[in-house]
């Protein structure tokens, strides 16, 4: 249907739909078109564009699709206390949907993966999510809908990560995290990203280009394989150094730099302590571990201390990132080293 259309280009997109609903000029049973670097608003009839926002043309535009459901369990057509037991929530992984489910449910799972594969935008494969394990913290997987592999690429902070589920540990849920770390950093650190996995800090550090130096480093092969394919396909090679290897060792010989990042949570204080002396005087280590919930308030004081006593550390933030469990949650500590 061809209307009156406000183009305007895309990094002010949202700026002039807020302004457009605001004017109430904004046709809501037309979807906005892309054109190149352009979007087209539609117009109501008479619907006057607020001052300063362009000129309108007229466009073609399709109709806005019905919306689909707010919650993947209504596709399941199940009753109420059927629905009672089925999580709300699942996680997205590239194209891959994983989902925790309780045992009662298990025998009903086909119809709760083609449920998330309707559901979810794009999703090519949905799993059951059986939790990490083991000293790489694999994830055990089980294809409950879809097809093909493991294998994906993820898309988080504008970057496209390369991920195989089962090869490596990967949680979309730490997204934030990999931006806010990577935020921090100032120009000219050397930076260490320690139990690396397929490298979402060291990636993030690399694309913000602020960073002298960066070294990765995980036990698993897989993982630091796949770090490889992300590193070149955004010719990032060059900017970080990554390394088979364990942290035990890479902490007996390693020069100290500016920023150490550690996110190997089941070890948490353990491994903070072993890599404190990585740390330059005035630089900083961001860490993760799980802590029970009980245990926060007084968790600042016994890292500082574990830290280590001569080592002037002072800890700046321990926060909560996501529940980890029932009783626990999982925490990133952020801690200053003094003296420099
Ligand atoms: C929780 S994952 C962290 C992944 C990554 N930092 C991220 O944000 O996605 C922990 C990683 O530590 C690695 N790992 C476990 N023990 C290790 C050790 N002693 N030395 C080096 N890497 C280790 C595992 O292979 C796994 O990839």
């Amino acid at each position: 249907m061809k209307v009156p259309a406000l183009v305007v280009d895309r990094s002010r997109g949202e700026a002039a739909r807020r302004a457009l609903v605001a004017a109430g000029a904004l046709r809501t049973d037309l979807a906005i078109v892309e054109d190149g670097s352009r979007l087209a608003f539609p117009l109501r009839d008479g619907g006057a564009v607020p001052p300063g926002w362009g000129t309108v043309e007229p466009r073609e535009f399709p109709a806005r699709p019905e919306p689909g459901p707010s919650d993947f369990r209504q596709l399941l057509g199940w009753t109420a206390p059927e629905l009672e037991a089925v999580p709300r929530s699942f996680d997205v992984v590239g194209d891959v949907v994983l989902i925790r489910l309780p045992v009662e449910l298990e025998p009903r799972r086909d119809e709760i993966g083609e449920a998330l594969l309707r559901f979810v935008p794009g999703a090519r494969l949905v799993g059951l999510d059986r939790g990490v394990r083991g000293d790489a913290r694999r994830r055990t997987v089980e294809r409950i809908a879809g097809t093909g592999g493991w294998a994906t690429r993820h898309r988080e902070n504008g970057l496209e990560l390369d991920v195989d589920l089962e090869l490596a540990y990967f949680s979309p849920r730490l997204a934030r995290e990999h931006a806010r770390v990577a935020a921090e950093v100032v120009a000219g650190e050397a930076v260490y990203d320690l139990c690396c996995g397929v490298g979402p800090f060291a990636v993030t550090i690399a694309r913000e280009g602020r960073a002298r130096s960066i070294v990765a480093v995980d036990a698993n092969p897989e993982a630091i394989a796949l770090l490889g394919r992300t590193l070149a396909r955004y010719r990032l090679e060059g900017r970080v150094a990554a390394n088979v290897g364990r942290v035990e060792q890479f902490a007996s010989t390693a020069p100290a730099v500016d920023r150490v990042v550690l996110n190997l949570p089941r070890e948490g204080i353990k491994y903070a302590a072993l890599v404190a002396p990585l740390v330059l005087p005035g630089g900083s280590l961001t860490y993760y571990e799980v802590v029970p919930r009980e245990s926060f308030a007084g968790r600042a004081d016994e890292v500082a201390r574990a830290l280590g006593p001569g080592g002037g550390w002072s800890v700046n933030s321990v926060r909560v990132v996501h529940p980890y469990s029932p009783s626990s949650d999982l925490v990133a500590v952020s801690a200053r080293r003094g003296g420099a």
